[in-house]
């Protein structure tokens, strides 16, 4: 018996019955051995640039709930390292040469700081070790060229042409309801993420071209960074309340922890309910489209993007074709495709 098939069946055997002792020899015969060139255990080494972001730690708990699912069907183990880079550049940096250090087969990183690329790339490299971003895309000169080096997420551009979409059909279908001062055009305030991420910067920009580009007369009366916060964004919003009231005609949001963080605004203000959009589809975010406070949001496939790195991570690990396992463009990138979501379709989101 070879020393893989040893292991596969001495893990059955410490379950301790003959039932599944001799289910493992028949397996031992095709299915439960790892391939050849795949070592015993899989170390995979995750990074994310902070832990309390909604929509990373639903990434996270995704591909843990995978990991386990993959091991059962492989056979094999695969252990998965989840680390906090708290926002902190040179953090993470650290996590990733302890990874690097220990041996670990791939990294997926959730880079704090998507400059700062180069440096990790030229580490890996160095080490030998795959690479795949996510969430937060690095700069194409710093994956395009490389070997080994992939991106996994939604187009920024996507999500923020969707969420104008939204907007545009509520426009077009209630006119009278939204434009309150019955001028002709849009009154929007902006709730923006990260300065410099690119979903911050892109959605800003699409949600509202998807309009302009539409004949839309729109006015900006104010907007700001609140950094994908619920309560950063709860304290702008009162800014904005007390400053515009419901001169406000629609609040979009870069995202929905931020959007949820604008409708506590309008609780507390108590005046009449506004038009708030967001993008994530994150569990709360679609309980407030239930409860109407929440106009809309645009799926980010959370979901989808740890089960494209998993199969990537799995596929660079044996050394397969990496181009089997998902569909790549550009040698290098898998993007996640977006949906709008309100009202009518909630049920389809709620249901998963
Ligand atoms: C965005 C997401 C935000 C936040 C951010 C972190 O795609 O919409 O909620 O998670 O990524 O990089
Ligand atoms: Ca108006």
């Amino acid at each position: 018996m070879s020393r893989n098939t040893k292991s596969c069946c001495s893990r059955w055997a410490d379950r301790g019955t003959a039932l599944l002792l001799a289910a493992c020899l028949a397996l031992s015969l095709g299915g439960c051995a790892p391939q050849e060139g795949e070592r015993e255990t899989l170390r995979l080494g995750v990074a994310v640039y902070s832990q309390d972001d909604t929509f990373i730690a639903s990434i996270t708990q995704e591909l843990e709930r995978m990991v386990q699912e993959a091991e059962v069907a492989r056979g094999r183990k695969i252990n998965i390292s989840v680390v906090d880079g708290a926002n902190n550049q040179t953090t993470q940096m650290e996590q990733i040469d302890r990874f690097l250090d220990r041996g670990y087969d791939v990294l997926l990183v959730n880079i704090v700081d998507r400059t700062a690329a180069a440096v990790l790339i030229d580490k890996a490299e160095a080490a030998g070790v795959p690479v795949i971003f996510f969430n937060r895309q690095p700069v194409a000169e710093d994956i395009d060229y490389r070997e080994r080096v992939y991106y996994v997420g939604a187009r920024a551009e996507e999500s923020g042409a969707l969420q104008g979409q939204l907007v545009l059909d509520a426009w077009r279908d209630q006119r009278m309801g939204l434009d309150r001062n019955g001028d002709g055009v849009l009154q929007y305030v902006m709730l923006e993420g990260e300065p410099g991420h690119q979903d911050s910067l892109l959605r800003t920009e699409y949600s509202v071209k998807t309009l302009t580009d539409a004949g839309v007369a729109v006015e900006k009366l104010a907007s700001d960074a609140a950094n994908w916060n619920r309560g950063q964004a709860a304290a702008k919003m009162s800014q904005w309340l007390e400053e515009f009231g419901d001169g406000i005609e629609v609040i979009f949001s870069n995202n929905d922890d931020m959007a949820l963080g604008a409708i506590d605004a309008i609780r507390a203000w108590g005046g009449p309910s506004l038009l708030v959009v967001g993008v994530d589809a994150t569990a709360p975010a679609l309980e407030a489209v239930a409860t109407g406070e929440l106009y809309g949001t645009i799926l980010n496939d959370g979901r989808g993007i740890a089960r494209a790195m998993l199969d990537l991570a799995l596929t660079l690990a044996d050394g397969g074709d990496p181009g089997q396992a998902v569909e790549l463009e550009d040698g290098h990138y898998v993007w996640l495709p977006g949906r709008r979501i309100d009202w009518s379709n909630l049920d389809e989101f709620l249901e998963e």
